[in-house]
C-alpha cells in the first residue's frame, strides 16, 4: 500500500526529507502530502516550500487553545486524506484525539536504544549526554509507533552504533543520526509492504 504522508517537524527536517527523497526515487510508493510544524523558521518548513509540499505553521501563536489547535490539524490530515503521520523532530506532545483520528497511524523517531533513555525530558542532546554518562558501549535509534505517553509505543525497529571512549555527545549525536534517515525510510518501505 501507499500511504500520504504528514511530516510534523520542528527543527532542520533531515529525517522528513530523507522520506521525501525516497518517495521522489522510488524506493517508497508514498506521497509526502502535507508539513506541520510549530516553528514558522524551521528548516522543515523551508524544505517543504523548496519541495512544494504544503506546510503550515501551527502552534500556541497561531492558536491559543489547545483544542481548536487539535481540531485544526485534524481538518488538515483529513483534507490532505492522510493516513500516516511521521513526527521527525517534533518537540510538541501529539494529543491523544490526532492519534485516534489516524486509528494509531503515528510513526516517531528517537535517538536512543528505547525503552532506555526516553520519556518527557529526553530528547536532543540530552539523551546523548544520558548514554555517555551511563558508561553504555552502544547506542542507536528506534522507530515506534506513538501512544499517549513519551517514547513508549510499539518498536518498529532499531540502527545500532558503538560508542568510543573519546566520543562525545556531539559525536555521538552526529552517529546516531547518520543512521536514522535509512532506518525511518526502511520502517516505511516495511508499513508499505505489510511486513510490519
Ligand atoms: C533526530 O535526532 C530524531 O531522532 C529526533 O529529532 C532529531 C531530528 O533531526 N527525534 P532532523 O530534524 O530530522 O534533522
Amino acid at each position: 500500500m501507499s500511504f500520504n504522508i504528514a511530516f510534523f517537524a520542528s527543527h532542520n527536517g533531515s529525517n522528513m526529507q530523507a522520506i521525501i527523497d525516497a518517495c521522489k526515487s522510488g524506493r517508497l510508493k508514498s506521497i509526502p502530502a502535507l508539513v506541520i510544524s510549530n516553528n514558522s523558521k524551521s528548516g522543515a518548513i523551508e524544505r517543504a516550500v523548496n519541495e512544494g509540499i504544503p506546510s503550515f505553521h501551527i502552534s500556541s501563536a497561531t492558536h491559543q487553545n489547545d483544542e481548536e489547535r487539535n481540531e485544526y490539524i485534524i481538518s488538515l490530515l483529513k483534507h490532505y486524506n492522510v493516513n500516516l503521520v511521521v513526527l521527525a523532530g517534533y518537540m510538541k506532545k501529539i494529543d491523544n484525539s490526532i492519534i485516534e483520528f489516524m486509528n494509531g497511524m503515528v510513526l516517531n523517531i528517537h535517538p536512543a536504544l528505547l525503552p532506555k533513555y526516553g520519556g518527557e525530558n529526553m530528547y536532543g542532546m540530552n539523551v546523548h549526554k544520558a548514554v555517555i554518562e551511563a558508561g553504555e558501549s552502544e547506542s542507536g535509534a528506534t522507530v515506534h509507533f506513538v501512544n499517549s505517553n513519551y517514547d513508549e509505543g510499539k518498536i518498529l525497529k532499531q540502527s545500532r552504533v558503538i560508542i568510543e571512549k573519546s566520543d562525545t555527545p556531539e559525536i555521538l549525536a552526529n552517529k546516531v543520526l547518520a543512521t536514522e534517515h535509512q532506518l525511518y525510510v526502511d520502517v516505511i518501505s516495511l508499513l508499505e509492504h505489510g511486513s510490519v
